[in-house]
Formats: C-alpha cells, structure tokens, sequence
C-alpha cells in the first residue's frame, strides 16, 4: 500500500465540475487497446476513494482483448438458453420516480439507437451488446468480499464513479454495467477464480467510437429542489 500524500487544492471545481460533468456511459468503442501504464494509473487514483474504515473492500479483475471477446461471447450464448443467476439478485421493480428515470434512458438510448419502443427483437439484441461489454478492448469486474452487504456496497460505489472519472479525465470511455455481474460462474470458469466474492458489477472502458449511435445517447437529471431538503 502507498503512503498518502498531502495535496493542496489540486484542481479548481470549475475543473471538477467539467470533469463530472463530462463522463456520461458510452456504449460503443474503437477496438484500438489502452496502454497498460494508463489502465494502472487510472486505477491508481480509483484507490483512494473512501470506504468504511477504510476497509477497502473491493478486488477487481481487468480482462482485455481476445479473453474479454471469449468470455463476452460465453455469456451471450448462456442468456439465450439460461437464466440469469446474479451473486447479488437484481430484481427491484422500479416505481413512481425512480420508473420515470428508468423509462427515460431507455428512451435516450434506444431512441439514439433508432429502436423502437415495441421492437422487442431489436431491443434485445441491443441489451445482448452489453454481455460483450459493448465492443469494448477492456472490462473491469468488480467484487465484494463474501458475505458482505449493503453498507459495503456503498463503498464500492465511491470506488467505481472514482475510476469513471479517472477514466474520463485521461480521455477514455467508459460504462458502469450491472449486465456484467449477471452471469458470475461464467466469468468466474473463464477466469479461473474460487466461488465466494461477489461480483457486483463490470466496467466497460476504452476509446469511444464516436460514431456509434448509441454514444450519441444523453441523459438528464432530477434538480437539487427534487433531491434535498435543506434542514437549519
Ligand atoms: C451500477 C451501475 C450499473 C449500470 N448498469 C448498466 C448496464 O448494465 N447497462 C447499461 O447500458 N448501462 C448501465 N449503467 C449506466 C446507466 O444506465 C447510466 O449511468 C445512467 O443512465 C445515466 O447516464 P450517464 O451514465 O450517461 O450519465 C449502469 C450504471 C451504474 C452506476
């Protein structure tokens, strides 16, 4: 482990701001490779998000190249004969809000997409792209120790918008993708790992193609009048 560093304010918040505001979920990449040193230092910097006592409690596996295609084409081929069995299971029913928000990048991205609402084919083999982790040369699986819950979770959610914008701010697309912990024993014969972390989530990362009509997707968000109360 490094030791920690004492920074002054490093970069403005007009700088941050920019940069927050300037990730947004790409879903279509050039096949072109990143270099390793920036993969690592884009991790680097992920490591120093917060957690509960510091407990850290993320690992993550990087699998780039012919082995992502492999184990990408493995998991398309198991969702059309089998169900999913997620570590963690994703089955929330959204409602009210939280439903709209969902209809609405749906729309964004399927609209980009020039799907239509009641294509149902077309948008199954538009959810299909995600187990390939959009074409992407990189993914990063992310895991939680076993047996740890919600609390760690929310940890490991600091850990992943921190690599999202360490990832934007050395130029590089990216996707948060919930699709790619669907399928953990998959990943887990092709990686050759023990049964007990949980594998929470993947992250699809390179060059964006941006070409790709699903990068031209945008989203919106709820105002600050909508989320906080402001009490005293
Ligand atoms: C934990 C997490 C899981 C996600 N899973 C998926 C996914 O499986 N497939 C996908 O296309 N996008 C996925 N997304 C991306 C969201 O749809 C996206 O962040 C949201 O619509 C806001 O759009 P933006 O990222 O472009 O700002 C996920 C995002 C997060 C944070």
């Amino acid at each position: 482990m490094t030791k920690a560093q004492a920074t002054d304010a490093p970069l403005t918040a007009d700088a941050f701001d920019a940069l927050v505001r300037a990730r947004r979920s790409v879903r279509g990449y050039k096949p072109d490779p990143v270099a390793p040193e920036l993969i690592a230092a884009a991790m680097q910097a992920s490591l120093w998000a917060p957690s509960n006592c510091n407990v850290q409690p993320w690992s993550v596996h990087l699998v780039s190249g012919e082995k992502l295609r492999a184990l990408g084409q493995a998991m398309m081929d198991h969702a059309s004969a089998g169900r999913p069995a997620p570590d963690v299971p994703m089955d929330t029913a959204y409602r009210g809000v939280y439903r709209d928000r969902q209809i609405g990048s749906a729309k964004a991205l399927y609209g980009a997409m020039g799907i239509a609402r009641d294509d149902r084919a077309g948008r199954a083999s538009a959810f299909l792209r995600n187990l390939d982790a959009f074409g992407a040369p990189h993914a990063a699986f992310v895991f939680l120790p076993e047996n740890f819950g919600i609390r760690e979770a929310a940890d490991l959610g600091g850990f992943v918008q921190t690599f999202l914008l360490a990832l934007t701010a050395r130029g590089l697309g990216s996707c948060a993708q919930g699709a790619l912990s669907l399928y953990p024993d998959i990943v887990r014969e092709h990686l050759g790992l023990a049964p007990g972390a949980l594998l929470m989530v993947g992250i699809a990362f390179g060059y964006e193609d941006p070409d790709h009509p699903a990068n031209a997707a945008r989203t919106d968000r709820e105002g600050i009048e909508g989320i906080v109360r402001w009490h005293g």
